[in-house]
């Protein structure tokens, strides 16, 4: 329908972007299940069809209701989709007018002008991911190929097709890695020194909201490190960016040493161990770490930067706090109840922050008070109370308060197979 709609108004459409990296990745046998398809419109002659795309995306609205219409005028994209549908599944198709792109300065955002497909492919960002496949006649199936994106995609390589790719857009850098470490791919030697270059003339700052800048390549960044950290593969893509230097785009003075290496690996055992259901954002979690490892006055600042969720802003600016109370508290428990009093006040992340960050001693006991201590509960419950002839009130949970303290330190016992029969 979208070649009918398309060829009727004289267009060309083109498949593009990953799907078609996607496609040819995948051998004869394989299928490929494409959730995400980028479509692009060009061929037009009038400066009026500058909004090829989202009249395209309307009129397949028309011929497909049960299709959610999104159009973004910035970039006159629109986008139709498909959540469970019967016969699509779940897809998400974008529908743009060819473009080309003017960066009005590094690290800007781009503004937009209709062009060919030729020059659409060209602002892209590596050569695997700038490969077309016509759509609409004549010569529909057909593959283009300007920039030597099949011969990358053979021999393995994340290439850019210009000098100034990583200048314009930094995040570019973390989807080489992402790109790299997911396919397997090497980063071509020339790509890899522009990337080094840009990182040493100081790009990394433009990331960070200098220049009073809109907050677009922040978002942009905290969207590539999420896809990043929350990959099987974080752990490489992590050294490989940490080797580039490209760390210093969430801070100038992130480096992932031996301690922090090691902190992010002492998290991946307690996520393993304390929220195998996941109700943590792992992802999120693994960020934290990197931001609790940079000196608490930059903390906030770079977890607001990120866009990062209130109560994860709270924390890294709270998080000096919680550990100096732990540390210092935690050797003058004697009992285990004066330990658990100490370590319920905190939420499962802080005490996850606090244990990774902090010597052995500190570490244990979080990690018993997670794993034994905190599940304890006391033998007796408000009802027992009540039937054993107590009057009800405030005095409860005072009293319940006591029988579990009692119960952590070993002075109450349990008979298992009559609960009220208490020593
Ligand atoms: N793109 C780009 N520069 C960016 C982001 C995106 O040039 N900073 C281009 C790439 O050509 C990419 C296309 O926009 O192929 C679509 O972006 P995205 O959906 O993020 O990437 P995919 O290649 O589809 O990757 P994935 O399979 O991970 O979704």
């Amino acid at each position: 329908k979208a070649f009918q709609e398309a060829e009727t108004r004289g267009w060309h459409l083109y498949l593009v972007g990953g799907a078609v990296r996607d496609l040819l990745l995948a051998d004869n046998e394989g299928q490929v299940l494409l959730e995400d398809i980028d479509l692009v419109v060009d061929g037009f002659h009038r400066s009026a069809d500058v909004g090829a795309g989202v009249e395209l995306a309307k009129a397949l609205q028309q011929v497909y209701p049960a299709a959610r219409l999104e159009v973004h005028g910035q970039f006159q994209t629109a986008a139709l989709l498909w959540h469970n549908d019967p016969d699509l599944g779940s897809l998400w198709v974008d529908i743009a007018t060819a473009r080309t792109e003017f960066y009005p300065y590094p690290a800007a955002n781009p503004e937009v002008e209709a062009s060919s497909i030729r020059q659409d492919l060209y602002r892209r960002d590596f050569t695997i991911n700038a490969l077309a496949v016509r759509l609409t006649e004549p010569r529909a199936g057909e593959l283009l190929d300007f920039f030597g994106g099949v011969l990358d995609l053979q021999s393995q390589q994340i290439r850019v097709l210009h000098a100034n790719s990583f200048i314009e857009d930094p995040t570019r850098i973390y989807r080489a890695v992402r790109f790299a470490v997911r396919l397997g791919f090497e980063i071509e030697p020339q790509t890899e020194r522009y990337i080094r270059h840009a990182i040493a003339s100081g790009i990394y700052e433009q990331v960070q909201g200098k220049n009073g800048r809109a907050p677009a390549l922040e978002t942009r960044l905290k969207s590539e490190l999420k896809y990043i950290l929350q990959a099987p593969y974080w752990k490489a893509a992590l050294n490989l960016l940490a080797d580039l230097g490209a760390l210093r785009c969430i801070h100038p003075t992130l480096e992932l040493d031996k301690n922090l290496w090691w902190q992010v690996r002492l998290l991946a055992r307690c996520l393993r161990r304390f929220d195998a259901q996941k109700s943590l954002e792992h992802w999120q979690m693994r960020l934290e770490v990197l931001i609790a490892y940079l000196a608490t006055e930059y903390r906030g600042k770079v977890a607001n930067n990120l866009q990062l969720p209130t109560d994860s802003i709270a924390r890294l600016q709270n998080l000096d706090k919680a550990q100096f109370e732990v540390v210092e508290n935690l050797p003058k428990c004697e009992q285990i109840s004066k330990l658990v009093q100490l370590l319920r006040r905190y939420d499962l992340p802080t005490l996850i922050l606090v244990a990774v960050k902090n010597p052995r001693f500190v570490r244990r006991n979080i990690w018993r008070y997670l794993t034994e201590w905190r599940n304890i509960k006391a033998p007796l419950n408000g009802n027992d109370l009540k039937a054993l002839g107590y009057k009800p009130g405030p005095q409860y949970s005072k009293m319940l308060d006591v029988l579990l303290a009692a119960t952590l330190d070993g002075v109450v016992c349990v008979n298992e197979a009559s609960p009220q029969e208490i020593r």
